[in-house]
């Protein structure tokens, strides 16, 4: 039960309680900003904006069956931002933004790339809520949802991308948009439905741009591997001191753990809130905070940069693990450190999701690695999602309906108009599209970028790559659109 309860705690942090990584709660967070770092008070989007309007479309719970309990419904939160739309006329483009896992306020208020770019395109903007998540919920609690054995089969990305297309096919006939042009967007998972969705739905959706989507970490595409040696080279490449003094920490804990006082004398060392009760939930910890400093190495502060800084201007200090202590001072400076993972909405319906359908397979398997060495391992995943929900998980099912094998032969056979955007120095990059695939499906990559950045808001002194990378990806849409209007002037003609 202990173990049980570890892995619903510890679900969005990235842990190794065991040897093995097969725990439903190892896979990283995947959202554009740290959850942590997240303002979650926004009750009131009127905060964030006067000109947004919030909808409730009243969606089928199941688009894939007759059954009579798939005519329910239930109401799917979307909000609206038409100050800058040049109406249905002119058969102005509409910017929707797939929500991911998560209530959609916090994406809101963070995302500068659409509001950013609609005056220049005269874009409508529409953000879409998941289902299951923030006010688009079916019982009203994600908690009782993910108990409800019946309910939770109607919680996965098939039927949310199913939604979105109800949703646009329902707005494009309220504002008499036929002609609207649809660029679909999304960052993380929510990046990974917007390229789905404009394969699944190319009827709908003129383009995707798809952010730091990891649509390669499914079925062994990419090596288990993939996401730590990336937060390991983030940090080796700051500092090779730095690297080696984190690499040596893990021993050193344990060893200190096994005195008889250890626990306390963790619990001093590291500034717990509470006494430590065990030792994981220290190396839990230290792994998170070092993973997430990868994956949200913004500038202008670089986390990484920050956590070595620390690390090497304590390189003096004999004690390891008072270093490492420095370096997580230098990040988050805090009165204590609280080493209980928050449980929230988000941790328990992602949870069902990777036990479900969304099998990311990451491990630390390489002899450099900063991280103590911690296999995948894929029957222990599938126990433990069976201990918790009674199912076993379908680990081949997302390649088997969005692909992933052969991605370059297959999609430059049939596929267009997706931009594949990542930052080198994201974990989750180890699973993007890299490389450009034909002439408009394009990858658009920045060597010291992270996770999502390009489709955050602007900020004054941001780096030109940074600046570039956005310019890059508002060119590619402007020639979607060029050949779009063309196509539909001749056929209209
Ligand atoms: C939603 O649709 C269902 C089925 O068409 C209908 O029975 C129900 O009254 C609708 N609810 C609302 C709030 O419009
Ligand atoms: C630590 O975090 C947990 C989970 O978010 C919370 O319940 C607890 O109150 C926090 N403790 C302190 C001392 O902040
Ligand atoms: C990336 O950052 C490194 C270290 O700060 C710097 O040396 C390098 O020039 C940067 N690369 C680019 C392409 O900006």
């Amino acid at each position: 039960m202990r173990v049980l309860l570890q892995w619903l705690l510890f679900f969005v942090a990235t842990t190794f309680t065991t040897e093995t990584m097969g725990a439903p709660n190892k896979t990283p967070k995947l959202s554009p900003i740290d959850p942590r770092l997240r303002d979650l008070n926004i009750d009131n989007l009127a905060t964030v904006s006067s000109d947004l309007e919030t909808f409730f479309y009243n969606q089928t719970l199941d688009h894939f069956n007759y059954k009579p309990e798939s005519y329910t419904t239930f109401p799917q939160r979307y909000v609206i931002n038409s100050k800058w739309w040049g109406g249905a006329h002119n058969n102005a483009p509409i910017f929707a933004y797939l929500g991911a896992e998560g209530a959609i306020d916090g994406d809101i208020k963070i995302l500068g790339f659409l509001p950013e770019n609609a005056p220049r395109f005269k874009a409508l903007i529409v953000y879409i809520e998941h289902r299951f998540y923030g006010q688009s919920n079916p019982v009203g609690s994600m908690e009782k949802s993910v108990k409800n054995k019946n309910l939770r089969g109607y919680f996965n990305s098939a039927q949310a991308l199913a939604d979105y297309a109800e949703v646009l096919e329902h707005l494009k006939k309220k504002l008499h948009a036929h002609n609207s042009p649809i660029i679909v967007m999304g960052g993380s998972y929510g990046g990974m439905l917007a390229s789905w969705f404009r394969l699944k739905y190319p009827h709908i959706a003129l383009g995707a741009l798809a952010s730091s989507a990891p649509i390669l970490y499914f079925d062994n595409i990419t090596p288990e591997d993939g996401y730590y040696s990336v937060v390991t080279n983030d940090f080796r490449e700051v500092s090779e001191n730095c690297y080696t003094t984190i690499r040596k920490s893990w021993d050193e804990i344990e060893k200190v753990a096994s005195k008889p006082n250890g626990l306390a004398i963790l619990s001093q060392k590291f500034k717990t809130c509470s006494p430590l009760k065990d030792p994981v939930d220290l190396t839990n910890f230290l792994d998170s905070t070092y993973a997430s400093a990868a994956q949200y190495n913004a500038p202008p502060k670089y986390p990484t940069t920050q956590i070595c800084q620390g690390i090497d201007r304590a390189s003096k200090t004999i004690d390891i693990l008072d270093r490492v202590y420095a370096g997580i001072v230098a990040y988050q400076n805090k009165p204590c450190y609280n080493m209980t993972q928050q449980v929230s909405e988000t941790s328990i319906g992602w949870q069902w999701q990777t036990c479900s359908e969304m099998v990311m397979p990451i491990g630390i398997t390489s002899k450099v690695s900063m991280f103590p060495s911690s296999p995948y391992d894929l029957q222990e995943f599938i126990n433990n999602c069976k201990k918790l929900y009674g199912v076993t998980p379908r680990a081949h099912w997302a390649t088997t309906y969005y692909g992933g094998h052969d991605i370059r032969l297959v999609l430059s056979k049939f596929a267009s108009n997706i931009i594949f955007s990542n930052g080198l120095r994201d974990p989750y990059s180890s699973a993007g599209v890299l490389e450009d695939i034909s002439d408009s499906i394009l990858a658009v990559k920045t060597t010291n970028g992270s996770h999502c950045l390009d489709i955050l808001s602007s900020k004054e002194g941001d780096p030109e790559w940074l600046v570039k990378q956005r310019q890059e990806e508002v060119q590619i849409i402007k020639r979607w659109f060029g050949k779009y209007y063309h196509s539909l002037r001749v056929l209209k003609q």
